[in-house]
């Protein structure tokens, strides 16, 4: 194996000069979110990222799942140069340019299910769910529209209507979107009937079949509901095999659209291009955004070709499919397209394998699960009662970004990993030795 220069800590982080940037920050920038630590970063190339003070780590948050093909990859780099000596904006709501309709086309040919499909570009993920809601109330002439709690959908005034992942997201905001319902995801990790996803017996969607249409809402009033194929910030939660399935069957039986949120386990990620994939759904619309531009600002809205039809000036967007982005985006796509899928896939399967194997052995891990690199591991305070533990998490997450590995948090207390896509064995095996390194040095 290649011999790596990361992780590599020189001094205790954070340094001084990382120290400097933190204060400054303190006194001018929004406090609106507490980092889980203090990292100030300097550059980063692939998979690994410098400090300010010369302490690089192994970067296994990615900017939140963001750059699918590591810290500038060269082919993203010379695409965006490229771009940039040709022009920077012209607006894709008035204008037409190529390489926006070249990612339309590689999106559609791709898009999980029988097309025709078109594309709507947008700036991020909150931007093209409220697209998908807009989208959805026009064509079914319906106003609800059914979520699930433990979603993450953005923090739009629509989109944050839809979230229903942590409290505070929500708190002090209202009043917020109406006609938006909230039902049970397939909580398999949590459920207290079943633990064996791959056994269930219990249809988790019979809460929404039941309860809520036996109770409260009229099928025929809900214009979509809205699914993450696998839940991201709610705990990286990968629903048992039957519950999409059965959604899709329930949404058609009704004539709802059944919109797939692919922000986060979208483009690779889990090891297929679309999450949806993996569980044969072949949603109405799919959101994109996150890994599409290895880290350019791009949202793409995906939806079959009768359902995407706006009145005319309907919607639009002045960014949206900047050629910039978009050239990222074709750069991103061919290197998916050309093994980094398969390697996420590959890598992740064995990375889980492993994870499972080393962290067995600590009595405060109660679950590893996930799909390609799209890997959660839930901190408990004892595993037979499951109970979570956030504050452990924290210290968790901490010691292992001192000993040099980049992760984030989601869910109660679920540590995500979510590295870029091009990592490879080494790597891997970096992250999972540090991690169990971490867990050991925190609850000893
Ligand atoms: C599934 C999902 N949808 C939507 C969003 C919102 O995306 P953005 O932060 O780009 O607005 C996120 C962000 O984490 C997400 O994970």
């Amino acid at each position: 194996m290649p011999d790596r220069d990361y992780p590599r800590i020189l001094e205790a982080p954070p340094g001084p000069n990382a120290r400097a940037l933190i204060e400054r920050d303190e006194r001018v920038m929004s406090q609106n979110f507490r980092k889980d630590y203090p990292l100030v970063v300097s550059h980063g190339r692939g998979a690994m990222v410098e400090d300010v003070d010369g302490n690089r780590y192994l970067d296994f948050a990615a900017g939140i799942a963001v750059t699918a093909t590591g810290h500038c990859h060269p082919d993203v780099v010379a695409a965006i140069r490229a771009q940039t000596e040709r022009f920077l904006h012209m607006c894709a709501t008035d204008f037409f340019y190529e390489n926006v309709v070249a990612l339309a086309e590689g999106l559609a040919r791709r898009a999980p299910g029988p097309g025709p499909w078109r594309v709507f570009f947008a700036n991020s993920g909150a931007e093209v769910v409220e697209a998908a809601i807009k989208l959805a109330r026009l064509r079914t002439g319906r106003q609800k529209i059914v979520a699930f709690y433990g979603a993450f959908h953005g923090r739009t005034f629509g989109a944050m209507s839809l979230t229903a992942s942590k409290p505070v997201q929500r708190k002090g905001y209202a009043p917020l979107v109406p006609e938006v319902l909230h039902t049970h995801y397939a909580h398999c990790y949590r459920c207290p009937v079943n633990r064996e996803p791959a056994t269930c017996s219990v249809q988790c969607l019979d809460l929404l079949t039941e309860t809520m249409f036996g109770t409260t809402v009229d099928p025929s009033e809900i214009a979509a509901v809205i699914v993450e194929p696998v839940q991201g910030e709610g705990g990286y939660v990968v629903p048992h095999p039957g519950f999409l399935p059965r959604l899709r069957e329930l949404t058609r039986k009704h004539g709802i659209l059944l919109i797939a949120d692919e922000v986060q386990c979208g483009m690779g990620r889990t090891g297929r291009l679309f999450a949806s994939e993996h569980f044969g759904l072949e949603p109405d619309i799919v959101t994109l955004a996150k890994g599409i531009a290895s880290g350019l600002p791009l949202g793409a809205l995906v939806a079959r070709d009768e359902v995407m039809q706006w009145n005319n000036g309907g919607h639009g967007s002045t960014f949206g499919g900047n050629p910039v982005s978009v050239a990222a985006a074709l750069a991103t796509l061919r290197l998916l397209e050309g093994g980094l899928i398969e390697n996420a896939g590959r890598v992740g399967a064995r990375l889980i394998e492993q994870l499972r194997a080393r962290l067995g052995r600590h009595p405060a891990v109660g679950d590893v699960r996930g799909l390609g690199l799209m890997i959660g591991v839930d901190v408990v305070r004892d595993r037979g009662s499951r109970t979570p533990a956030p504050e452990l998490r924290e210290r968790i997450l901490e010691e292992a970004y001192r000993r040099g590995l980049l992760l984030l948090g989601c869910g109660k207390s679920t540590i995500r990993l979510a590295p870029p896509l091009i990592i490879d064995d080494q790597d891997a095996d970096t992250a999972a030795r540090i991690l169990d390194e971490a867990i050991g040095a925190v609850t000893a």
